[in-house]
């Protein structure tokens, strides 16, 4: 890709000049004002005719508009293909509308970023009832990674295999749990979940399952609350396995989130660098870059 741009928003410099680093392009900051009332000014330094946008969307209503002036910006500068990265892509898990009347933010946002940009790369997106993310973009190239080597790698690292239980808290987690299980040649269960409410899950688990005595690895793609982490480890701590830690994409949550999970039983969680966050462990530029490779300098 040399040649091309990587344009970091706000707050995105680190990850973004990883990135541009491993594919030979150059980094480009975007600068943000933004005005007393509320308003916002953007202002693109630099684009190639690929030019690829740093911007993980966690916190994302700011973000989302200021990426699209970004975009706009980039485009007057003389950007002819523009391709978002988005280790976190927002507004995934609304794929319907749960009760009348709720917008289907997952189909807004990917509208949205649609119009904006030519394609769209990210990192384990929640995708459940939508089962590709191209559907998701209309008319636009779409890539979703997987996580599940980096994090397998990680956990191998640990030499823990032999006595490791791969752990995904709930049905939908089956899928990804299962492939990282694969990946090393770990044991897997996946746990019964039960939301009540945004912070508030309860789970259950088979019997016979083989908790007690391992060394056991929550893996989920998101921990925004740290409620459903919590519970699990609260479970497994019941259930006598020897150690309880958790591995995950993407980090939302808070200090506080962070001591409640501590207070569960939880003796580590990492994560990937998708999103900034106190327990990033795992740098997911490599991933990115394999996936932007092809990119055309131009
Ligand atoms: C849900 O299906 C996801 O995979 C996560 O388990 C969920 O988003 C985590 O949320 P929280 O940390 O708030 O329990």
């Amino acid at each position: 890709m040399r040649g091309a741009v990587v344009a970091a928003m706000p707050g995105e410099e680190a990850p973004a000049q990883r990135l541009a680093a491993l594919l030979g392009a150059a980094l480009a900051p975007v600068e943000v004002h933004h005005f007393p009332d509320g308003e916002s000014r953007v202002r693109a330094l630099d684009a190639a005719r690929t030019t690829v946008v740093y911007c993980s969307l966690n916190r994302p209503n700011e973000k989302l508009i200021e990426l699209a002036f970004a975009a706009a910006a980039l485009r007057d500068l003389g950007a002819e293909r523009l391709v978002l990265a988005a280790p976190y892509l927002c507004y995934m898990r609304q794929d319907k509308a749960f009760r009348l009347g709720e917008a289907v933010s997952q189909r807004v946002i990917g509208g949205l970023l649609a119009q904006s940009f030519d394609r769209i790369v990210t990192i384990e997106p929640h995708l459940h009832r939508v089962r590709s993310l191209s559907d998701v973009f209309p008319g636009r190239e779409a890539t979703a990674l997987s996580a599940a080597p980096l994090l397998a790698a990680m956990i191998r690292r640990d030499g823990a295999v032999a006595n490791g239980l791969i752990v995904g808290p709930d049905r939908e987690s089956r899928r990804w749990t299962e492939a990282l299980a694969a990946a090393l040649g770990a044991e897997f269960i996946v746990l019964d979940k039960t939301r009540r409410g945004d912070g508030e899950v309860s789970i259950t688990v088979d019997e016979d399952a083989p908790i007690a005595g391992r060394r056991a690895y929550l893996v989920d793609d998101v921990a925004s609350t740290g409620g459903t982490l919590a519970a699990a480890a609260r479970l497994l701590a019941a259930k006598g396995a020897a150690s309880i830690e958790a591995v995950v994409v993407h980090a939302l949550c808070s200090g506080a989130d962070l001591d409640r999970l501590r207070g569960a039983g939880l003796a580590r969680l990492r994560s990937t660098d998708s999103v900034a966050h106190a327990t990033n462990a795992i740098e997911v530029a490599p991933l990115l870059a394999s996936a932007l490779a092809q990119e055309g300098a131009l």
